[in-house]
């Protein structure tokens, strides 16, 4: 039996009956070919997918004639694949095999230091905000550990289609409120996949994700990429893989979230990812009974920060429980209220966004 061959036969099958995005030699440790005899390693990360593996390996490799097949596994995911042949030498510049997402004009990362500081709240707002100055966006979330952005555009049921296209298969982006919209949790099966399908390995998927959703025949003007909060592998990955024009740093306006904006600076910096601005979420409190502005977390130093740092504060958003009301109702407050002083603090910061992005495109 030829190695190519089974190799070829292990790509083309698919895990999706346990839930995952991968195919047999995604998951795959070892290889070895004997005449018809095979042995092989595979990554899984728990016992109850041995049968199910197992009988998937018979299935593809016995059609092509293997006749003693042994199976092993490890829990240990696969780091590198190591039937190809060896990679070529790095390039130069570890930038260099960039790709640009195709059919796309602008890509802009949304980013945060941690969690909860409100960047889905940001990304789909900016998103809509995009939309609503009238041009064609579309949302990425890539937020493997909490993917809300679906919920935020009242999507996160929508069944998600595949097409074939002369470039393989392509997941097709749905629709919300206009705007093209995809999530890793649309691909995510379920609240009990172990959590390291949703580590390394998803993570070696998200980047090829990127490469493979259809957003329609259209070519976007912007799509807006939700990413993972921290400052690390994942965010490094990414802005290796992908050609990005531009990064927004989401931050409260506290100290301790303020260390991770010069963080997140001086990552954009290192992987060559130009900043556009930071956005600063829950800045002030405007009392509805007295119209007086209260800032909760003190004055902030965020403009200050911007500066040292050489970008910009794009804009102040109000701590508005509209914001969250609507979030939850899976309309947008730019959608929702546009009218209200958060929606049009959003609208200026995609203003803002846009006239940056046209510049350096000069
Ligand atoms: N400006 C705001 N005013 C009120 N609630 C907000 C605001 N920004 C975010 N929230 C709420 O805070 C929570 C966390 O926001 P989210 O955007 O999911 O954060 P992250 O993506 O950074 O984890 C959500 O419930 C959201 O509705
Ligand atoms: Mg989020």
């Amino acid at each position: 039996m030829a190695l190519q061959g089974v190799i070829d036969a292990l790509k083309r099958t698919n895990l999706q009956e346990i839930g995952v995005s991968f195919s047999l030699a995604d998951i795959m440790k070892d290889l070895r070919i004997e005449g018809n005899n095979v042995y092989i390693k595979l990554f899984s990360p728990s016992e109850k997918y041995y049968d199910y593996l197992r009988e998937k390996i018979y299935s593809t490799l016995k059609p092509l004639g293997a006749e003693n097949i042994e199976v092993e596994f490890s829990s240990e995911p696969p780091v590198q694949r190591q039937t190809q042949p060896p990679p070529p030498p790095p390039p130069q510049n570890p930038f260099e095999s960039r790709r640009r997402i195709p059919n796309i004009d602008k890509v802009i990362l949304v980013a945060s230091g941690k969690g909860g500081v409100g960047k889905s709240t940001v990304a789909v707002n900016l998103a809509s905000a995009l939309k609503k100055l009238g041009h064609n966006v579309g949302y990425l979330d890539a937020d493997m550990y909490g993917p809300s952005g679906p919920t935020m555009f009242g999507a996160k049921d929508r069944k998600v289609m595949a097409k074939e296209t002369p470039e393989g298969q392509k997941i097709i982006a749905p629709e919300a409120h206009g705007v093209k919209i995809m999530s890793i949790g649309f691909l995510l099966p379920s609240e009990d996949t172990p959590v390291i399908w949703r580590g390394p390995v998803l993570f070696k998927a998200l980047t090829q994700f990127l490469f493979d959703i259809d957003w329609g025949d259209e070519k976007l003007d912007f799509l807006v990429i939700d990413l993972p909060p921290g400052t690390g592998d994942i965010q490094i990955t990414l802005g290796q893989t992908a050609e990005v024009d531009g990064a927004i740093i989401v931050t409260t306006p506290q100290d301790v979230a303020l260390i991770d904006v010069k963080k997140g600076i001086q990552m954009f910096n290192e992987v060559q990812i130009p900043i556009i601005g930071i956005v600063e979420n829950m800045s002030y409190f405007v009392c509805p009974d007295s119209g007086k502005k209260y800032e909760i977390f003190g004055k902030s130093k965020t403009e200050d920060i911007a500066k040292i740092y050489g970008t910009e504060l794009l804009g102040q958003i109000p701590i508005e429980p509209k914001v969250a009301e609507f979030s939850d109702l899976g309309i947008p407050i730019v959608f929702a209220k546009e009218d209200s002083q958060t929606a049009q603090e959003f609208i200026n910061i995609a203003k803002k966004v846009i006239e940056k992005l046209s510049k350096k495109g000069e």
